[in-house]
């Protein structure tokens, strides 16, 4: 017998808004992310504005992508933000020692990050250098960027050319700062964060949401640590507003970091593997808000997932330092898989940021180094497909299910997940299979609203490790015809292994 569930959503019933912010990006120096990824020179032939690549940006505008996270990562507590100012000839060099040992020439500094960011319409997120940084060096670069009128920083961006302060609302404070960012303790760098915050100051109209470099995966000590730095244990007081937000880092790993497996050569059992590390997203983002929650229950402190993502071996050839992997259709469901968790705890989660959007990790988008041709990833349709969850009232969805529970390990995994939300008198639902083999019968139990109207587009494969490529296109998105809602229920027949979104017309 097929699997089947049945998914009742109250459409006038809406829940928190799901920040547009959680789909959010990231693009470090690291590998082909911005060299030859966002930024190929002014004297490329490729069409570029300043040396931005504008395909890039076309394809990324088409997501709505809301805002972009920068210079890094572990990049970020060694990068000096002078260095990539002024005349790109003068700008001194560097070694980038995290990843791959490379040359840094800092000829994208942050002129050229603002100018992409306005080019592609998203708000700059800046991460601070923490690890090998000063105060002065942070407070400097806030000034900098967002003061008006005169002073000694502004003067010098004028000398840069650029007249106007910027808006800069997202700034990190330093990054993995248990690990890359400086091999700190919790307290250690709580205290740290407080100190740096304190100097990150609100010039004229800029409000700055100052974001404290958070814990790895279920690192929940961490997080309380830094929760205990603003507020104390069941205080009914607000949290004091040294910083506005916090993180945390998760990646779906299956195999061990030594050996993380391929991007494309993979069986069932690693795909199923990599779908419970996966889901276990919604285990973390619960459990750290659990935390939060004890102290600040009226939510003042976001909770940020600005790293998150498949982290496989890179592709065989290419350098070890510049994590470049392929994209497949187990990718896409692992997206999909994220963002319903992330639709669930919008109430808490208030921004994410894939890792990374161009040539590095689960890229958006991968660019091929000799011709140059831009290639769109399954992951990138994902984001496509539920740009119309952002900033819209996320519906909660009750499922009653037969046979879509699966032992994987010791674990069990629910291969169907689903979330929806409703905007602008419409409602977007997706839907996922993650059976690897047999198609889902889904009856949508549509209550509190009419529909009006349905349409419905699926991304599919034939295999799982179908992807795309300059030569070939193995994922992409179709529309799913013949859905009709009949007394109120809505039948989607969604094959194995496929993401489904239906929006619908209410009236
Ligand atoms: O995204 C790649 C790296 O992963 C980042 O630089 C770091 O923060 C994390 O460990």
């Amino acid at each position: 017998m097929n699997a089947s569930a049945k998914a009742i959503i109250n459409l006038d019933v809406e829940g928190p808004v799901i920040s547009r912010h959680l789909y959010g990006h990231f693009a470090e120096h690291l590998g082909r992310c911005i060299y030859g990824g966002f930024y190929v020179g002014e004297d490329s032939d490729i069409p570029n504005s300043g040396g931005i690549r504008l395909d890039v940006v076309e394809a990324l505008r088409a997501l709505n992508i809301p805002n972009l996270r920068w210079p890094g990562g572990c990049f970020a507590d060694e990068y000096h933000w002078m260095d990539g100012i002024g005349p790109r000839s003068e700008r001194p060099s560097m070694v980038n020692t995290h990843w791959g040992n490379v040359e840094e020439n800092n000829h994208f500094g942050t002129h050229e990050f603002m100018a992409l960011c306005e080019l592609l319409g998203a708000e700059p997120y800046i991460n601070g250098n923490v690890g090998s940084g000063t105060v002065k060096e942070m407070s400097d670069w806030v000034e900098y960027l967002t003061r008006d009128g005169d002073s000694p920083m502004v003067r010098l961006r004028k000398a840069n050319g650029r007249e106007e302060p910027w808006k800069v609302p997202f700034w990190g404070i330093g990054n993995e700062a248990w690990g890359c960012g400086g091999n700190m303790s919790a307290q250690h760098y709580a205290d740290e964060a407080r100190r740096y915050a304190t100097y990150c100051r609100d010039h004229g109209g800029n409000k700055l949401y100052r974001i404290a470099a958070g814990a790895s995966d279920d690192d929940y000590a961490w997080t309380e640590t830094l929760m205990k730095a603003v507020n104390c244990l069941g205080c009914a007081k607000e949290p004091r507003g040294y910083f506005q937000g916090l993180t945390f880092h998760y990646y779906t790993v299956p195999g061990p970091w030594s050996d993380k497996g391929s991007a494309l050569e993979f069986d069932l059992d690693d795909y199923y593997a990599t779908m419970v590390k996966a889901a276990r997203v919604e285990e973390l983002i619960a459990g750290h808000a659990a935390v939060m929650d004890c102290y600040d229950p009226k939510k003042k402190v976001g909770l940020i997932l600005d790293e998150w993502g498949t982290w496989w071996n890179v592709e065989p050839g290419t350098n070890p330092g510049f994590l470049y992997q392929q994209n497949t259709m187990r990718d896409a469901l692992v997206a999909s898989v994220h963002f319903d968790a992330f639709h669930r705890h919008a109430d808490r989660l208030v921004m994410a940021n894939i890792a990374q959007t161009v040539n590095v990790l689960q890229a958006m988008i991968l660019t091929d180094p000799d011709s140059g041709a831009l290639v769109l990833t399954p992951t990138y349709h994902v984001f496509e497909m539920n740009s119309g969850h952002q900033d819209a009232a996320s519906l909660r969805v009750d499922v009653k299910s037969e046979g879509t529970t699966r032992a994987v390990g010791e674990n069990e995994l629910d291969t169907f997940s689903v979330s929806a939300s409703t905007k602008d008198g419409r409602a977007l639902v997706s839907l996922t299979n993650l059976d690897a083999d047999a198609p889902l019968e889904v009856d949508l139990d549509l209550r509190g609203r009419t529909v009006a109207g349905v349409t419905g587009r699926i991304l599919t494969a034939d295999v799982l490790n179908a992807h795309n490529s300059a030569d070939a296109t193995g994922v992409e998105v179709a529309d799913l015809d013949g859905l009709t809602v009949d007394g109120g229920v809505l039948r989607v027949s969604i094959p194995a292994h496929s993401f489904v979104t239906v929006d619908l017309e209410l009236a």
